[in-house]
């Protein structure tokens, strides 16, 4: 059998802890303590080549960390990581020209130039010689779908047009794995969708390997082939979003819309679990609630007559499948508290 090539991204034991002092004035700042912050703690993960990989988490769970250690940013703490077989520490220099970086929030461009103007100087900190750049530039300002817009100034571009070129920007030095940190944040839910449609194709069309952070968990789950789910610095999960949600949000999902008194009487079914309420248009509360698969015949009367016996008056009820929301809740006891920018009208 011929030996497997190297997993695109393979990281064991990985690391990073801040130290970080309370700000306190001058001199308590000398003598405060100093805090220690574990934003990546112990991560085993291998990504392998062509994958386009998820990297799910909530505010501060340590997946900026995390890009900016894989792509040489930060130095590890403890642990290893190689990209393509090449230590991320030892040959750090090598790695660089293997991985594409953009991080969230990424300002590094010239707004007072236009994007091939951009690439350009870019393409010139890299030393690409002219000819081919210029062959390049033409080439990624069509992979990101610019080409008719490549010769205005970047400070007319909307949101997603200057992440597309940040991207472009990623992948001129034409690396095999690119590593995008929240790249759909802040972008309106067109522009968010076809943003992630680029990425896809990176993957598909272009035969990249990309790894991707977000705190979307429907974009984790329309997008990746497979997510990890961190959480405090630590990998819960790893998995296709199919499995995962197999694995830990088992059984059914019901939508309950009802009037009156009754979340009481839903939660003492027994099996049943209630996941979350929100006010419903119709003035009454949906309900969100998991039931055993074993109850599955019986499960939606049962439902109905917990809300009648308790004087209430239901308005809807229908099953759904389970979310990667769910997956994260049963694995970590909280939600993602995700803000529904990206993903509004999907
Ligand atoms: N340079 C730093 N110095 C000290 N603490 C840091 C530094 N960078 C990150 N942290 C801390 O490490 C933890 C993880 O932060 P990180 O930015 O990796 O999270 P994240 O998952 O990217 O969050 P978000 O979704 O908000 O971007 C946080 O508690 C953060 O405050
Ligand atoms: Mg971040």
């Amino acid at each position: 059998m011929p030996s497997p090539l190297p997993a695109a991204i393979e990281v064991r034991g990985l690391t990073k802890v801040f130290d970080r002092k309370r700000e306190r004035g001058w001199k308590a700042l000398r003598r405060a303590p100093k805090e220690r912050i574990t934003a990546v703690d112990h991560v085993d993960l291998a990504v392998e080549e062509g994958e386009l990989f998820g990297l799910l988490g909530p505010n501060a769970a340590g997946k900026t960390t995390l890009v900016k250690v894989l792509a040489t940013l930060l130095l590890p703490t403890e642990g290893t990581g190689t990209i393509a077989g090449l230590d991320i520490v030892k040959d750090a220099d090598a790695v660089r020209q293997k991985v594409g970086v953009v991080l969230g929030g990424d300002r590094a461009l010239y707004w007072r130039l236009t994007a091939r103007e951009n690439l350009w100087y870019f393409s010139q900190l890299y030393n690409m010689p002219d000819a081919p750049a210029r062959k390049r530039i033409d080439e990624l300002l069509g992979v990101v779908g610019l080409t008719d817009r490549a010769d205005e100034r970047v400070e007319n571009y909307s949101k997603g047009m200057k992440q597309r070129l940040h991207i472009a920007r990623g992948l001129l030095h034409d690396p095999s794995i690119l590593l995008l940190d929240e790249p759909t944040i802040g972008l309106d839910p067109h522009a968010a969708r076809s943003l992630r449609a680029l990425v896809r194709d990176l993957v598909d069309q272009h035969g990249r390997t990309v790894v991707l952070t977000t705190h979307y968990m429907y974009e984790a789950d329309q997008l990746s082939d497979r997510v990890a789910i961190i959480n405090k610095g630590r990998i819960v999960a790893c998995d296709t979003p199919a499995a995962l949600k197999l694995r830990h949000a088992q059984g059914l999902v019901y939508l309950v819309e009802a009037r009156g008194p009754v979340e009481d009487a839903l939660r003492k079914l027994p099996g049943v679990q209630l996941l979350g309420a929100v006010p419903s248009e119709a003035g009454g509360m949906t309900y969100r609630l998991r039931a055993p698969d074993a109850a599955q015949d019986r499960i939606a009367g049962e439902l109905a007559e917990a809300v009648q016996q308790s004087k209430g008056t239901l308005l809807g009820l229908r099953r759904e499948e389970a979310t990667l929301e769910d997956v994260f809740v049963e694995l970590t006891g909280s939600g993602l508290r995700e803000e529904r920018g990206g993903d509004e009208d999907e």
